[in-house]
Protein backbone atom coordinates (compact mmCIF):
# COMPACT_ATOMS: atom_id res chain seq x y z
CA UNK A 1 0.00 0.00 0.00
CA UNK A 2 1.12 3.55 -1.06
CA UNK A 3 0.42 5.52 1.81
CA UNK A 4 2.19 2.67 4.28
CA UNK A 5 5.40 3.14 2.39
CA UNK A 6 4.82 7.17 3.07
CA UNK A 7 4.70 6.25 6.54
CA UNK A 8 7.84 4.54 6.27
CA UNK A 9 9.51 8.12 4.71
CA UNK A 10 7.74 10.44 7.19
CA UNK A 11 9.49 8.26 10.21
CA UNK A 12 12.75 8.14 8.65
CA UNK A 13 12.50 12.46 7.47
CA UNK A 14 11.67 12.85 11.50
CA UNK A 15 15.69 11.21 11.50
CA UNK A 16 17.23 13.52 9.13
CA UNK A 17 20.42 15.09 10.12
CA UNK A 18 20.25 18.52 8.53
CA UNK A 19 21.32 20.96 10.32
CA UNK A 20 22.51 23.16 7.70
CA UNK A 21 19.65 23.39 4.87
CA UNK A 22 17.02 22.32 7.65
CA UNK A 23 15.43 20.87 4.61
CA UNK A 24 14.56 16.95 6.33
CA UNK A 25 13.71 14.42 3.84
CA UNK A 26 12.96 10.92 3.80
CA UNK A 27 12.76 8.10 1.58
CA UNK A 28 11.54 4.40 1.62
CA UNK A 29 11.87 1.82 -0.60
CA UNK A 30 9.80 -1.47 -0.99
CA UNK A 31 11.38 -5.05 -2.33
CA UNK A 32 8.78 -7.25 -4.11
CA UNK A 33 8.80 -9.74 -0.94
CA UNK A 34 7.51 -7.02 1.21
CA UNK A 35 10.82 -5.95 2.79
CA UNK A 36 11.11 -1.83 3.49
CA UNK A 37 14.13 0.08 3.64
CA UNK A 38 14.16 3.72 4.73
CA UNK A 39 16.48 6.80 5.04
CA UNK A 40 16.91 10.50 5.49
CA UNK A 41 19.29 12.71 4.55
CA UNK A 42 22.58 13.24 6.58
CA UNK A 43 24.47 16.31 6.07
CA UNK A 44 28.01 17.37 6.94
CA UNK A 45 30.04 20.59 7.51
CA UNK A 46 31.73 20.67 4.46
CA UNK A 47 28.38 20.65 2.73
CA UNK A 48 29.08 18.61 -0.82
CA UNK A 49 29.69 15.68 1.32
CA UNK A 50 26.25 15.46 3.07
CA UNK A 51 23.42 12.92 0.71
CA UNK A 52 20.28 12.17 0.06
CA UNK A 53 17.26 10.21 1.99
CA UNK A 54 17.21 8.32 -0.89
CA UNK A 55 20.82 7.04 -0.96
CA UNK A 56 20.45 6.19 2.67
CA UNK A 57 17.57 4.01 2.02
CA UNK A 58 19.53 2.47 -0.84
CA UNK A 59 22.38 2.03 1.59
CA UNK A 60 20.32 -0.45 3.71
CA UNK A 61 18.61 -2.00 1.03
CA UNK A 62 22.17 -3.34 -0.13
CA UNK A 63 23.19 -3.71 3.09
CA UNK A 64 20.33 -5.96 3.70
CA UNK A 65 20.61 -8.59 0.39
CA UNK A 66 19.13 -6.22 -2.25
CA UNK A 67 16.28 -7.34 -3.92
CA UNK A 68 13.74 -6.56 -6.37
CA UNK A 69 12.31 -2.89 -5.75
CA UNK A 70 8.82 -2.27 -6.81
CA UNK A 71 7.81 0.86 -4.85
CA UNK A 72 9.93 4.13 -3.44
CA UNK A 73 7.99 7.24 -1.45
CA UNK A 74 10.05 10.38 -1.09
CA UNK A 75 8.36 13.16 1.18
CA UNK A 76 9.79 16.23 2.32
CA UNK A 77 8.45 18.53 5.35
CA UNK A 78 9.23 21.89 3.47
CA UNK A 79 7.68 20.81 0.29
CA UNK A 80 4.29 19.52 -1.44
CA UNK A 81 5.44 17.48 -3.54
CA UNK A 82 9.20 17.08 -3.34
CA UNK A 83 10.61 14.68 -6.99
CA UNK A 84 13.91 13.01 -6.69
CA UNK A 85 17.26 14.96 -7.03
CA UNK A 86 18.99 14.25 -10.54
CA UNK A 87 21.69 11.69 -8.88
CA UNK A 88 18.98 9.93 -6.39
CA UNK A 89 17.17 8.76 -10.12
CA UNK A 90 20.35 7.79 -11.33
CA UNK A 91 21.30 5.54 -7.66
CA UNK A 92 17.73 4.59 -7.34
CA UNK A 93 17.81 3.15 -11.59
CA UNK A 94 20.68 1.37 -10.63
CA UNK A 95 18.64 -1.21 -8.69
CA UNK A 96 14.92 0.27 -9.31
CA UNK A 97 13.30 -0.68 -13.00
CA UNK A 98 11.19 1.64 -14.67
CA UNK A 99 8.16 -0.06 -14.10
CA UNK A 100 8.62 0.49 -10.32
CA UNK A 101 6.42 2.81 -8.76
CA UNK A 102 7.34 6.32 -6.99
CA UNK A 103 5.38 8.25 -5.20
CA UNK A 104 5.67 11.73 -4.61
CA UNK A 105 5.12 12.64 -1.24
CA UNK A 106 4.18 15.89 0.75
CA UNK A 107 3.50 15.93 4.58
CA UNK A 108 0.41 14.32 4.74
CA UNK A 109 0.48 11.34 2.66
CA UNK A 110 0.81 10.41 -1.69
CA UNK A 111 0.16 13.20 -3.89
CA UNK A 112 1.34 12.08 -7.27
CA UNK A 113 2.65 8.64 -9.04
CA UNK A 114 4.79 7.97 -11.46
CA UNK A 115 7.15 5.54 -12.30
CA UNK A 116 10.69 5.98 -12.68
CA UNK A 117 11.05 5.46 -15.78
CA UNK A 118 9.25 8.88 -15.99
CA UNK A 119 11.12 10.41 -13.99
CA UNK A 120 14.31 9.62 -16.04
CA UNK A 121 13.88 8.87 -19.10
CA UNK A 122 16.90 8.24 -21.28
CA UNK A 123 18.95 7.70 -18.38
CA UNK A 124 22.28 6.28 -18.65
CA UNK A 125 22.09 2.44 -18.43
CA UNK A 126 25.91 0.50 -17.23
CA UNK A 127 25.70 -2.99 -18.81
CA UNK A 128 28.33 -1.92 -21.35
CA UNK A 129 30.52 -1.34 -18.64
CA UNK A 130 29.73 -5.19 -16.56
N1 LIG B 1 17.65 16.04 -0.58
C1 LIG B 1 17.27 14.74 -0.43
O1 LIG B 1 17.49 14.12 0.62
N2 LIG B 1 16.68 14.12 -1.49
C2 LIG B 1 16.38 14.73 -2.67
O2 LIG B 1 15.92 14.08 -3.60
C3 LIG B 1 16.58 16.17 -2.81
C4 LIG B 1 17.43 16.81 -1.78
C5 LIG B 1 18.31 16.70 0.55
C6 LIG B 1 19.78 16.96 0.36
C7 LIG B 1 20.04 18.10 1.33
O3 LIG B 1 20.31 17.54 2.61
C8 LIG B 1 18.68 18.83 1.39
O4 LIG B 1 17.73 17.95 0.80
C9 LIG B 1 18.66 20.16 0.67
O5 LIG B 1 19.12 20.01 -0.63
Amino acid sequence: MAHDLFLAARAAMAKAYAPYSKFPVGAALRTEDGRVFAGANIEVASYPEGWCAETTALGHYVMAGGGQITEIAVTAERMARITPCGGCRQRLAEFAGPEAKLYLCDETGVVETVTLGEMLPYGFKGEILK
